[in-house]
């Protein structure tokens, strides 16, 4: 591969396991358990929990696929791999939606706690600096100006990003780990009854669904990020071992954290009393008494939910990076710094995200970002089964347990989470897919071959294997 096109490989586990749970925990438990509990009542833990499982289905997969095909990508790459150009062009969409909306999603998320806390030491902006036209502002300022803050940090160089992530990561996680301890010390069982107010699948007016499935479908937003790793794999030090442990071991951890921080958030207070906040944790902790705990948790999310910013970044310039490698967008925009980051990419991401987040409200990008992850979810777990039958023998430094169950499981629990996504995300989704395909027919798969007979890639290195059925690597 020309040094150009090459990624530093600078990434060792805890590296990755640092990015993922950086990932991972972020707007989804500080502000969508909210959104979840109003819709599911105490349920949410069972929201949780089904949304969770679901995940931990696709996070085998994916540490499956990852390690067999250690290149930058993630689902896209597999799904190249695997199904073909179109398909893969499809799932880059949904991976572009996911990453492009996460990194909006939380910068949104981010300046509602920063202006608070700028708020409470007298240094309030002005609403119209503070939210997006529909919500009654101009622009977010505050939004746009961290996802600028990380994007300088992305270009200074991977290592130094990653570094400063896990420090970051611990605060984090210091942070939650106070919350469940003030808020345990409130705990009251009534507050678990009725368990199920709303029922369990989506049911109510589209726009206002209810029910447990309603509830995971958004809150689902907080368990994915494990993917952000895969995107790593050609800056991991050793792909195979190291991609494995990040992804399950990220995964994992906070599957276990979000179900404590619920059943300590409603413990301490009736769903009903923290659903519309949009810092409910916070708010749980000075309705039980302990403002100074509140106050702690919100200066914590202000430092520690830009990780959350800086993993989907990376991931997304990494996306777009791998797309552009292999034609399917302009080429000149896949070239690498002497510091081995894509800083065009980089910066373009920046302004991409900056406008949504400058503009848009954090419930509706929250859901489409879910519809993208979904899809791209589906085509990990459906491409780990298609390559257990077609090459059986070729070696899986990690192997799925119980692969159909758990492929299957996956495939069937994304799409009962994206049928119970409110209907015009739905919509939404459908059309950017359309879009994408109709600028695959017009530009894309001509790039493509063009790209194909220039260079040489990991990505062209398996998808010859995969046109010679696999028989080079038995
Ligand atoms: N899981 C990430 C979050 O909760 C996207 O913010």
């Amino acid at each position: 591969m020309p040094e150009e096109h090459r990624l530093k490989q600078s990434l060792s586990w805890p590296h990755l396991v640092a990015l993922g749970v950086g990932a991972i925990v972020g707007t989804g438990i500080l502000t969508l358990i909210g959104v979840g509990a109003g819709k599911a009542g105490p349920a949410v833990i069972l929201s949780f929990a089904i949304a969770g499982l679901i995940c931990a289905c696709a996070a085998l997969a994916y540490a499956e696929v990852a390690t067999m095909i250690p290149a930058s990508g993630s689902a896209y790459t597999y799904s190249y791999v695997v199904f073909g150009e179109m398909i893969a062009w499809m799932i880059g969409v949904a991976l572009i939606l996911e990453y492009t909306l996460v990194v909006s999603a939380v910068a949104v998320g981010w300046s509602g706690y920063a202006a608070g806390f700028l708020e409470s030491v007298g240094l309030g902006l002005p609403q119209a600096l503070i939210q997006g036209p529909e919500l009654g502002g101009v622009v977010n300022v505050p939004a746009i100006f961290i996802i600028v803050v990380v994007a300088g940090l992305l270009m200074a160089g991977t290592r130094e990003s990653a570094t400063l992530n896990a420090i970051l990561v611990v605060i984090k996680l210091a942070a939650l780990a106070l919350f469940i301890v003030v808020a345990m010390s409130a705990f009251n069982a009534d507050h678990f009854q009725p368990f199920m107010p709303y029922g369990f699948p989506r049911s109510g007016p589209a726009g206002s669904e209810v029910g447990v499935m309603a509830a995971a479908a958004i809150i689902f937003f907080a368990f994915y990020g494990f993917d952000a790793i895969a995107t790593a794999a050609e800056e991991a030090k050793n792909p195979s071992r190291d991609l494995a442990i990040g992804i399950v071991g990220s995964m994992a951890l906070c599957v276990l954290i979000y179900m404590v921080v619920a059943a300590a958030a409603i413990g301490a207070v009736a769903p009903a009393g923290f659903a519309d906040s949009p810092e409910p944790l916070a708010l749980i902790l000075r309705e039980i008494g302990q403002p100074w705990a509140a106050q702690i948790l919100g200066v914590s999310a202000v430092i520690a939910l830009p990780t959350v910013i800086l993993a989907f970044f990376y991931g997304q310039s990494r996306i777009f990076f791998t797309v552009a490698r292999d034609g399917l967008l302009p080429g000149s925009l896949a070239r690498v710094s002497s510091r081995g980051t894509p800083v065009r990419i980089t910066i373009f991401t920046a302004i991409v995200t900056s406008i949504f987040a400058g503009l848009i409200p954090l419930d509706a990008i929250a859901a489409l970002a879910n519809a993208g992850t979904l899809a791209a979810f589906v085509a990990v777990c459906a491409a780990m089964l298609v390559l257990r039958r077609r090459e059986p023998d070729r070696e899986r430094r990690f192997r799925t347990p119980v692969a159909p169950l758990v492929g299957g499981a996956g495939i069937l629990g994304c799409i009962y989470l994206f049928i119970s996504l409110p209907t015009q995300t739905q919509l939404l989704f459908f059309a950017a897919q359309g879009i994408g395909l109709l600028l695959y027919f017009i530009y894309g798969h001509r790039a493509a071959d063009r790209a194909r007979v220039t260079r040489s890639s990991p990505i062209g290195e398996v998808a010859a294997h995969r046109a010679d059925g696999g028989a080079s690597a038995r």
